[in-house]
């Protein structure tokens, strides 16, 4: 039995509609059972980790804050006080299968705009103070309460001071308070202010999602053009005229220049290829191990004839583009920032690859599996991003 269930008369249309980077929602008893998929010692234990990114948040009379960094000595953690502070754990579900399966509580919203879940457990009073996140984020109540101050959106004018590497507002108006229970989930879109204290000892899931800015898609699609650029493709002329001032820049060379330029934007089959790449851009790349040596296109043939199981790397991130006029009746599957031409028959593999569970392996189905997805299969094996298990059972 799953440890979450959403409750049924939770309306994603609706949200998504009403409050969707609207308005910050209290999604009371979003949960009708949620079992903590970890313990507070479980979570201490990961900020142990080396290869983890972990934080240790706390305060003295709600005004000194520190800030210190992960990995953190057993004993370290140990000997924290009985109040006011808070550790974070980044990633979570990378490591965690329980907390990987979280996100399909969240299945009405694409895979692919989902970027990790974050782990803070607070001891009464712990806080990581005022502040905004520049993304959507659902705060999963487990074990314990939490209270939380509802502020504005922020805007250029907030004030925001760095105080130990945490970036807190200077000034924080709560309009609203509201306390979380286990199972209850608070949502909060992008700038809006929030303020989170412990009421008592408490585990907090930080369902995030990924919102580049627009400097960041900018740098990422020009890079690319800029990759498949002709260096010979040059400014040219318009003007067959001495011109009349020197010195002076005409408007109609002007003009050309930025038509030039916008005409090598404006392509949105390169476009295509590069969001898809950029929004499955793994995380923790260094996760993602491929294999020593690489099965050939035949033996994985093979074994997925003989029912051997396969699994998404908790590190990787699928996606696909369907065929349709606009991309050449292409069909582009998208797996860790790499993009992968194929033919339509492969559209229901791709769907069952963004499908596979980064938990548990699932056999696929080798009936409907046709020949020319195979390559995709093999390259995605022996790069790591998908997790190939021998079933022991089905061998002859
Ligand atoms: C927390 O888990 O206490 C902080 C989460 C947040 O404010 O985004
Ligand atoms: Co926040």
């Amino acid at each position: 039995m799953s440890p979450f269930k959403v409750r049924s008369n939770f309306d994603p249309r609706a949200f998504l509609n009403e409050k969707w980077q609207q308005k910050p929602t209290l999604l009371d008893g979003f949960f009708e059972k949620f079992d903590d998929p970890l313990s507070a010692d479980e979570l201490a234990g990961l900020a142990c980790e080396a290869e983890v990114e972990s934080r240790l948040v706390s305060h003295e009379s709600g005004e000194q804050w520190q800030q210190l960094h992960g990995p953190f000595a057993a004993d370290e953690l140990r000997a924290l006080p009985q109040d006011d502070w808070t550790l974070l754990v980044q990633a979570v579900d990378q490591w965690e299968p329980g907390v990987e399966a979280l996100k399909s509580a969240f299945s009405f919203l694409p895979t692919w705009r989902i970027d990790d879940i974050m782990v803070s457990y607070a001891v009464t009073g712990g806080s990581v103070g005022p502040h905004f996140d520049h993304y959507d984020v659902f705060l999963v109540q487990g074990a314990g309460q939490r209270r939380w101050l509802l502020g504005p959106r922020c805007g250029a004018g907030s004030k925001v001071s760095d105080r130990s590497g945490l970036s807190l507002l200077d000034e924080f108006d709560a309009e609203r308070e509201v306390v979380l229970n286990q199972g209850d989930v608070l949502y909060i879109p992008p700038g809006f202010s929030h303020y989170g204290t412990a009421l008592t000892d408490s585990l907090c899931y930080s369902v995030g999602f990924r919102a580049p800015s627009r400097g960041e898609m900018l740098e990422g699609f020009s890079d690319r053009l800029i990759a498949a650029s002709d260096p010979s493709q040059r400014y040219t002329d318009t003007n067959a005229t001495p011109p009349a001032r020197p010195g002076e820049i005409d408007t109609v060379s002007l003009r050309h220049a930025y038509q030039d330029l916008l005409t090598s934007l404006d392509s949105s089959g390169e476009f295509q290829r590069w969001f898809g790449c950029f929004v499955t851009e793994p995380r923790y790349p260094d996760l993602i191990l491929g294999l020593n040596r690489a099965l050939s296109v035949t033996a994985v043939a093979a074994a997925i004839a003989r029912g051997s199981q396969l699994r998404r790397n908790p590190a990787s991130r699928f996606a696909y583009l369907p065929p349709q006029s606009t991309n050449g009746g292409l069909l582009l599957f998208f797996a860790d920032g790499e993009d992968f031409e194929l033919p339509g028959v492969c559209l229901d593999t791709v769907r069952e690859l963004c499908s596979l569970s980064a938990i548990n392996y699932s056999r696929f189905d080798s009936e409907l599996l046709d020949q020319r997805c195979l390559p995709l299969l093999t390259s995605l094996i022996n790069r790591g991003s998908l997790l190939l298990r021998e079933d022991d059972a089905a061998m002859p």
